[in-house]
């Protein structure tokens, strides 16, 4: 299984902190945005990776990532010219993704829970259709919403519904089969001009092909686009840290647990950046 990072939101909603930089570089608490959306592809175990980035700021996120062999993963990016909407990463990405399954996730996504590598895992072992997941939220008007049937089947999905037909949300993670590069290829804009995401986890359920796996209440899922977002979620984040006395999104400590790098790797790494505690986590990692 491939996966693609989007990452090329220049995040307008965040001006003026986005001007000179874009929303996936900037800080959420002790680490860039992006690597918390990462760390979920990691969990998941995936190991080729390809990062879509806006114009003009490639360099920035090769700066930060390089081709990512520090984490033993391969990376590569590539740019979308114009903000054409979520599905179209699996236009940019269709020679990446080439007869393989892709798993999507969005650069301002942030999951975390004890257990979501399980889930990953499960979501990755159903091979054929989509895997989406449900999250309960109490205002569900800026997000793609689950409608539900009385067996509790997913019937439809809706896109920033004026009157949302349940409180659970789509999260910006998502994994498809193969079919995603012809679905998104038959896509036409929406309303607001894009290739919308909603309109191909649609047309997974209309072919049968689409699971909703809810999310319990203990998970912790965040969208960071808004400034008091990335504040909560920045809070959310320390917050976790501080009663596990463990990193979320620690990337290097994620890579070991897979078997992508050692934990003498790891512990190399730590000692380069030794004076600042999060190498010297680093250097704990078993
Ligand atoms: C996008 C998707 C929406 C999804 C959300 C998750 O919204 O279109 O379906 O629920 O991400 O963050 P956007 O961030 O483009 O408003």
């Amino acid at each position: 299984m491939k996966g693609i990072l989007l990452a090329a939101g220049k995040g307008t909603r965040l001006y003026p902190m986005t001007l000179p930089l874009c929303k996936p570089l900037l800080p959420v608490y002790d680490k860039p945005l992006l690597y918390y959306p990462l760390a979920a592809l990691l969990q998941a175990g995936i190991d080729d990776i390809l990062i879509i980035v806006p114009p003009d700021e490639g360099e920035l996120f090769e700066r930060l990532l390089g081709d990512g062999s520090r984490l033993g993963v391969r990376i590569s990016y590539r740019v979308q010219p114009v903000a054409r909407g979520i599905a179209d990463a699996f236009l940019i990405g269709e020679d990446f993704i080439a007869d393989d399954s892709v798993c999507l996730v969005l650069g301002d996504n942030i999951f975390h829970e004890q257990n979501l590598p399980e889930k990953l895992a499960l979501a990755r072992a159903n091979t054929t259709g989509a895997t989406i997941f449900g999250y309960y939220v109490d205002d569900p008007r800026a997000f793609g919403v689950v409608e539900f049937d009385e067996n509790g089947r997913a019937i439809s999905i809706e896109e920033k519904p004026r009157f949302p037909k349940s409180h659970y949300i789509v999260p910006g993670l998502y994994f498809y089969d193969n079919q995603v590069v012809e679905i998104a290829k038959g896509l036409a804009p929406s309303a607001r001009g894009e290739l919308e995401i909603t309109d191909v986890n649609n047309e997974y359920l209309r072919r049968g092909a689409l699971k909703v796996v809810p999310l319990d209440e203990d998970f912790l899922w965040l969208d960071a686009g808004t400034a008091d977002n990335l504040l909560a979620a920045g809070q959310a984040v320390k917050r976790a840290q501080d009663e596990s006395g463990r990193y979320i999104a620690c990337l290097e400590e994620i890579a070991c647990s897979r078997g992508f790098i050692s934990a003498q790797q790891v512990h190399e790494q730590g000692q380069a950046q030794s004076k600042t505690l999060y190498g010297q986590y680093l250097m704990c990692v078993q």
